[in-house]
This record gives structure tokens, sequence and C-alpha cells, in this order.
């Protein structure tokens, strides 16, 4: 045997330090690793309530969201963190209409239950998709800073 080789018994034992490692890993992971908080979670029963209103009414056929949609009316993906915009101004459109979108004549807890889900919209994407450069460092500079 040489004299820089491993013993058997070393090899077993870090061997079996890493399996034993990996099954402590592989178990955080499938477990604690996929618990998901409902708490947490913006599609509240609200917001359910409101994307089938969404469907409902068509919205899409003016509006984008992710930006899919029809292409009237504005993309409403991020409406409500938008400068300027947010709650109260999309309420406000919505239970008026404009001279080009119609009033829908809604009821208060739609109104509300349409904002909780173009909420719900906003915290899961953003769109238009943001531009990134690649520089030479590998590094991303933002190019449409919003
Ligand atoms: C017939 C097309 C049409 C339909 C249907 C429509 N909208 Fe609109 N909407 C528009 C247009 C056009 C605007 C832009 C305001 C304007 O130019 O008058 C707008 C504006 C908005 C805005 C403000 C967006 C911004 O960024 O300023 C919100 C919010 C909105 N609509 C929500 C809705 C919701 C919710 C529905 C479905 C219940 C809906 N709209 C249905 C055409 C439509």
């Amino acid at each position: 045997m040489s004299t820089n080789s491993m013993s058997t018994g070393l090899k077993r034992f870090f061997f079996w330090s890493l399996f034993i490692l990996f099954v402590i890993d592989a178990y955080f992971v499938y477990t604690s690793g996929t618990e998901n908080d409902p708490s947490q979670s913006f599609l509240t029963e609200g917001a359910k309530n409101g994307k089938l209103l969404f469907q409902e009414h068509n919205c899409i056929s003016c509006h984008q969201l992710y930006g899919l949609g029809g292409y009237m009316g504005p993309d409403l993906t991020n409406v409500m963190s938008a400068p300027g915009k947010g709650e109260i101004y999309v309420k406000t459109l919505i239970q008026n209409g404009t001279q080009r979108m119609p009033n829908l004549h809604l009821p208060e807890s739609d109104v509300k239950a349409l904002t909780e889900y173009l909420n719900y919209v906003d915290k899961t994407g953003i769109s238009p998709v943001r531009n990134f450069e690649i520089n030479l460092d590998g590094t991303i500079t933002q190019k449409d800073v919003r």
C-alpha cells in the first residue's frame, strides 16, 4: 500500500459522513424548504373573486396583464404600484369609466375585489419586462430604471 493513499477506514468515514449530510440536507430541502405559508399569499379570496370578475367583464379585451391582452387601454400589471396611481386611482377609474373605457356600474364589493386581484398581479409580475445589459465582467446594468 502506498503511503499517500487513504486508508479504507478513512474512506468509509468520509463516504458515510457525506451520505448522512446529504440525507439531512435533502430532508430540509423537501420539507421546510417547500413550506408555503398561505397567509403570505397575495391570492386572497377577494383576489380570486376579482380574477373571475376580470374574466367575466372581459377587461383583457382592452387591457394587458403581464404584457398580454388587448391594446386599447394600458397594461394593468403594475397599475397598483405605479407612481401617481394606486388603489384610489384604480377604484375611481373602474367606478366611473372614461370617454373610452365603459362604466360597468359595478357594486363597491366588485370594485374592491378587482383592486385586490390587480394587487396580486402587481406583486407577482413586472410589465413591460425590464431591460438589462450584460457587462464584460458578468454584472448587469438595468437600462430603463423605473
Ligand atoms: C372597451 C375597452 C375597455 C374595457 C372593456 C376596460 N377598459 Fe379599462 N381602460 C380602457 C382605456 C382606453 C383606458 C385608458 C383611459 C382612457 O384613455 O380613457 C382604461 C383605463 C383603465 C385603468 C387605468 C389604467 C392606468 O394605467 O391609468 C384601469 C385600472 C382600468 N382601465 C381597469 C379596467 C378593468 C378592471 C376593467 C374590467 C372590469 C376594464 N378596465 C375594462 C379601456 C377599457
